[in-house]
């Protein structure tokens, strides 16, 4: 099968040498022109990715990439198994449901256990805030964070900011509003991070029960009502009450969440005529988003965003092996 060409290295592109990090961890982490390097490089597999009926490339040909998910996914899993591959990477999952976690054994011994398999890069899934960094600290390769409890999920809100910056031009004073069970959100979190250092001004709509009290920090506004935090807006990204990892009853009913808080055709309105819809998913329809926003075909980035995935899972797989393939790099 012919191998599709990607014009030269983006560091060249670019002018950057040195992607300085030897794990993706958290949004915290990088520097907006590192930001803005992986959306550029992202950015380049979007165009591989839409335009190529073969999409094969075989920069991580010999390697081998675990994808470790301790918590459900559908399209963080599936968008890194499926760059990996067309990075041409051995991909193994390894799903927490069917392995010796459930037979008592440490996330220690766990990661111990994959970093003696020789892996070259590791993508981690884990429910607990910080356990992904705490295997970061134990194994010899890349570690990418695919989602740790509240704390983090930097793939998505990079693919996010990939999707704003195509659809958008840019992101320097635009208004985003991320809407929703804010508390329980490390997509939230990624994105307050990774949005307003690329210059957008980001509110955090929620009631005040799922609201945390750090959105100022994290670079966000903090709004109460959504009539006040979608006025004007230019993109409104709505999240999923996350039912799992609530403690107690945060709200009084998804009934009356949504007429308070769902997005609407009619509470639309008050955004910009032109605003982007997204979601991370997965949606809840009638609850956080009814289907005619969801599905409209004009205002919906949806389905762009899970398309963006891969593009960043290959940018960030890409980027974080060049020290490990003798390229420039951190080795
Ligand atoms: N957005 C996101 O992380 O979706 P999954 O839980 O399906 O991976």
């Amino acid at each position: 099968m012919p191998e599709v060409i990607i014009p030269s290295t983006s560091s060249e592109l670019t002018g950057r040498a040195l992607f300085p990090h030897r794990h993706l961890l958290s949004i915290a982490d990088l520097k907006p022109w590192e930001i803005r390097f992986l959306l550029d490089e992202a950015e380049q597999w979007a165009k591989v990715n839409r335009g190529n009926a073969r999409k094969h490339d075989g920069r991580l040909a010999g390697m081998t990439q675990i994808n470790a998910f301790f918590e459900n996914s559908t399209r963080t899993l599936l968008s890194f198994e499926i760059a990996g591959k067309r990075l041409g990477a051995d991909v193994v999952n390894m799903h927490a449901g069917q392995s010796s976690v459930k037979k008592g054994e440490t996330l220690i011994d766990t990661a111990m256990t994959l970093n003696a398999m020789a892996a070259d890069v590791i993508v981690i899934r884990h429910a607990s805030s910080g356990a992904v960094a705490l295997i970061a600290d134990m194994v010899d390769c890349a570690v990418l964070n695919a989602g740790d409890g509240w704390h983090q999920h930097p793939t998505q809100a990079l693919l996010d900011a990939l999707t704003i910056r195509r659809r958008k031009g840019g992101f320097e004073g635009l208004i985003v509003a991320i809407c929703g069970d804010i508390l329980h959100s490390r997509v939230a979190r990624s994105n307050m991070l990774s949005l307003s250092a690329l210059g957008a001004q980001v509110r955090a709509v929620a009631p005040p029960t799922l609201m945390p009290p750090e959105v100022g920090m994290l670079g966000a506004t903090p709004c109460y009502r959504m009539d006040e935090g979608l006025d004007g807006a230019d993109v409104v990204m709505m999240l999923r009450l996350q039912n799992e990892r609530m403690d107690g009853a945060f709200i009084p009913s998804p009934r009356e969440y949504h007429m308070l808080y769902g997005l609407t055709p009619e509470r639309l309105a008050i955004a910009r005529p032109d605003a982007l819809v997204m979601h991370p998913g997965p949606m809840n329809r009638g609850v956080e988003i009814s289907s005619n926003v969801a599905d409209d075909p004009d205002r919906s980035a949806i389905t762009e965003q899970v398309e963006m995935g891969v593009a960043v899972r290959m940018a960030c797989l890409d980027v974080l092996t060049r020290g490990a393939r003798g390229m420039e790099g951190w080795s």
